[in-house]
Formats: C-alpha cells, sequence, structure tokens
C-alpha cells in the first residue's frame, strides 16, 4: 500500500522524497454523547484509517490530493490565507490544522506537499475527520520537528471541528485516534481528561462493525441540537443544585432532581447522558472482569437509551442493531459514534461470523432496500510515523 501510495507522490508533486504516516479511525465501545456532557467515553482506534505521504516545499504553499476525492485533484493555497474555503472541502480539515499549529505558536517554515488515502468508508462514522485531522498533525510535528505534544494535537483537531467545520463534535474521536493502543480500548473521564488504557480482550468473540451505507454528515445532523439540549438541562439544574456537568450526577440523584428540568424531552437527553455515562463505568468494570454477558447487556441497554431517549438512531441503525441482538453467539450490540446513520457494533462469536454477516445483511437489505457492510474490527495503534 505504502509503496503504491509513494509512486503515487512522487507522480503527482514530481518528487521522491515523501514520507509515509498513518492515522487510524475509532469505534466507540459505549458512551456515546457523553463526551460533552463531562461523562466517560470507551473508545478504541482501529486499522482502518488514512494514509499520508508527506514532505516539504520551499515555497509557502500547501498542496494537498486524496485519492478518495481524485475528482478534486490538487487543492492548492498558500499559507498566508488559512480561511475556510467552501471550494475547498475535504481539504479544510487539514487547512485548519495548519491555521491553528500556527496560531498556537508552532513555526512552520515552509509549505508541504500531502497525499492522503483513507480506507475508512466515507461518512460512515468511523470518524474519517479526526483521522485526517491527527493525520496531518502528526505530519506537521515530524516535518518541521516541533515537538507538539500529541495532547494539543488532539486538542488542535477538536478545535478545527469546533471552530473551522462548525461542529460542536467533543474529544473522543481525536483522543482515540491520537492516543490509540493495539488491543487496548481507553476509557477516557472526559471532565479531566484522565484515561486508562484498558485491555479490549473478547476471547473467542469479535467486535463486528455494522455500517449502515447511510451517509450521516455531522454538520447537517442534529448534533449540535442535542449538544444545546443537554447544555439547558445542565442550566435548569444549576439554578438548584452545584454541579459542573451532567457527568456528575448518577442515577438516583438524577431522579431526584429531574422536576427542575421539568421540560420532557429535556428530561430524556439528560437522563441518557447521566445513565450512559454509568453504563460506561459498569462497562469497563465488567470487561475488566471478562464478564461479557454483562458487558454485552450493556451495550444492548445504551442503544435503547440511544433510540428512546436521546433519539438519534433511526431506521437503518434500528434494523441492524434489533436483527443483530436476535441472533445466536451475539452477546450486545448498539450504534456507535453519532448516530444518525452511520456504524454499529455487535459482539459477535467467532465461530457464529459467517451465519451473522449472512442472515443479518439479509434482513437489512429487504427492510432498507439496499446493503449493509461488515467488517470485523481489529483494535490499533494511534496516529504515528511509519516509515
Ligand atoms: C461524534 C463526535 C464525538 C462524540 C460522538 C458521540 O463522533 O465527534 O465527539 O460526541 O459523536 O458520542
Amino acid at each position: 500500500m505504502e509503496k503504491e501510495l509513494k509512486k503515487k507522490f512522487a507522480e503527482l508533486f514530481d518528487k521522491q522524497d515523501g514520507d509515509s504516516y498513518f492515522s487510524p479511525g475509532r469505534i466507540n465501545l459505549i458512551g456515546e454523547h457523553t463526551d460533552y456532557n463531562g461523562g466517560h467515553v470507551f473508545p478504541a482506534a482501529i486499522t482502518l484509517g488514512t494514509y499520508g505521504i508527506a514532505s516539504k516545499r520551499k515555497d509557502n504553499r500547501i498542496r494537498l490530493y486524496s485519492e478518495n476525492f481524485k475528482d478534486s485533484g490538487v487543492i492548492e493555497f498558500s499559507m498566508e490565507d488559512l480561511s475556510y474555503s467552501r471550494a475547498h472541502n475535504w481539504a479544510n480539515y487539514p487547512k485548519g490544522v495548519v491555521k491553528y499549529l500556527i496560531e498556537a505558536g508552532y513555526n512552520i517554515t515552509s509549505g508541504v506537499d500531502i497525499l492522503f488515502y483513507g480506507t475508512i468508508p466515507n461518512g460512515a462514522g468511523l470518524s474519517s475527520s479526526a483521522s485526517i485531522e491527527l493525520l496531518t498533525g502528526v505530519i506537521l510535528n515530524d516535518l518541521f520537528k516541533l515537538e507538539v505534544p500529541t495532547l494539543e494535537l488532539i486538542e488542535i483537531g477538536k478545535k478545527v471541528e469546533n471552530s473551522f467545520i462548525g461542529v460542536n463534535s467533543g474529544i473522543m474521536d481525536q483522543f482515540a485516534v491520537g492516543m490509540g493502543k493495539k488491543n487496548q480500548a481507553i476509557l477516557l473521564d472526559t471532565s479531566s481528561l484522565k484515561y486508562e488504557m484498558v485491555p479490549a480482550d473478547f476471547g473467542e468473540y469479535v467486535v463486528v462493525i455494522m455500517n449502515t451505507n447511510k451517509r450521516r454528515e455531522l454538520a447537517d445532523s442534529k448534533y449540535n441540537e442535542r449538544r444545546s439540549e443537554c447544555e439547558e438541562a445542565l442550566h435548569l439544574l444549576q439554578k438548584k443544585v452545584s454541579i459542573a456537568s451532567l457527568g456528575e450526577l448518577n442515577e438516583a440523584s438524577f431522579e431526584r432532581y429531574l422536576h427542575l428540568i421539568g421540560n420532557p424531552t429535556l428530561i430524556k437527553r439528560a437522563r441518557h447522558a447521566v445513565t450512559e455515562n454509568q453504563r460506561t463505568l459498569k462497562a469497563k468494570e465488567a470487561l475488566t472482569e471478562g464478564n461479557l454477558m454483562e458487558f454485552g447487556k450493556l451495550l444492548n441497554d445504551s442503544h435503547s437509551s440511544l433510540k428512546q431517549d436521546y433519539e438519534v438512531t433511526g431506521i437503518e441503525l434500528d434494523t441492524l442493531v434489533s436483527c443483530a441482538q436476535r441472533q445466536p453467539g451475539v452477546l450486545g450490540a448498539r450504534m456507535t459514534g453519532a448516530g444518525f446513520g452511520g456504524c454499529s457494533i455487535a459482539l459477535v462469536k467467532e465461530s457464529e461470523l459467517d451465519a451473522f454477516i449472512q442472515v443479518v445483511g439479509e434482513n437489512y437489505q429487504e427492510k432498507i432496500g439496499y446493503p449493509a457492510d461488515f467488517y470485523k474490527a481489529y483494535i490499533a495503534e494511534g496516529a504515528r510515523k511509519l516509515s
């Protein structure tokens, strides 16, 4: 793969000196829509991701090309104008990273040429954008010896989403992509950014990614709306209760205070944030103890809460997940990521995998009218230089 990409890079940019880098995508095992509510998340980096071949230039031009958006050709701009541009499409992600690294005081002394190639299905909710952001960060860090700490690259990636692209997302995706370790899931407390690596040992079970193939566009979705609903609920609680985030409540304290929220929709949104955070902590315990039955049950409960209280699933995700949950050898299934399409995951006994894919795939095709895709998830290292 690397060899072919280097060849392409040489042809495209008329130079031979490209270095290779790779940045993963992520799945989230559990802890959905908790990262902007001061709760816990439990994601892991995966082997699907984005390759980058890059080298410095002598002038101050930035030239970017993606094998996934061949029709857009090479997107070129000067380091003097790093403003968001609609016409630059996907290239706004790397562009934003360059902008914020410079703003943070890092000395990027020249332009760069970068070729990107992503193996993450586009729009699948496996964080292709965080993957590109961290990839760009790691490339610039390496080429210009900037010595940016990984956590700062993660925060810059998040800032690109929030301030450059306009999605009010939390820190989970960039954190998982930046910090991922092979066969480890990351339990991250988003209120303190303290984290713990947890062996992702599923014994005779595997995590299967099920892609609805319904594209999800974060910015277009109701993502920002959900976030403001949670903020509104928090605000109402804070009039009487001294808490900094919904993540500080547990089921019992939430029940005690929910009358302060009043509005039924806001109560549902906040209830999800609270219960999901508690489930995430329980799931981490269950996985550590090797109690996969309990872990699977928590995955199922998470999906129900995302469906009923948070209302971010939709017919495609629900069809995949409910069918998956009924199959032999399945311990649990849930949507992963922001929702509204994208991917779900299931914990499936490896010996049942072929039958599982067959049955769930046929059921989906029949009900939805187009096929789903299935991939085994391999939990992998975070963004890094390859060569
Ligand atoms: C998207 C966001 C994350 C997180 C998830 C939902 O992936 O980028 O920050 O909020 O949705 O858990």
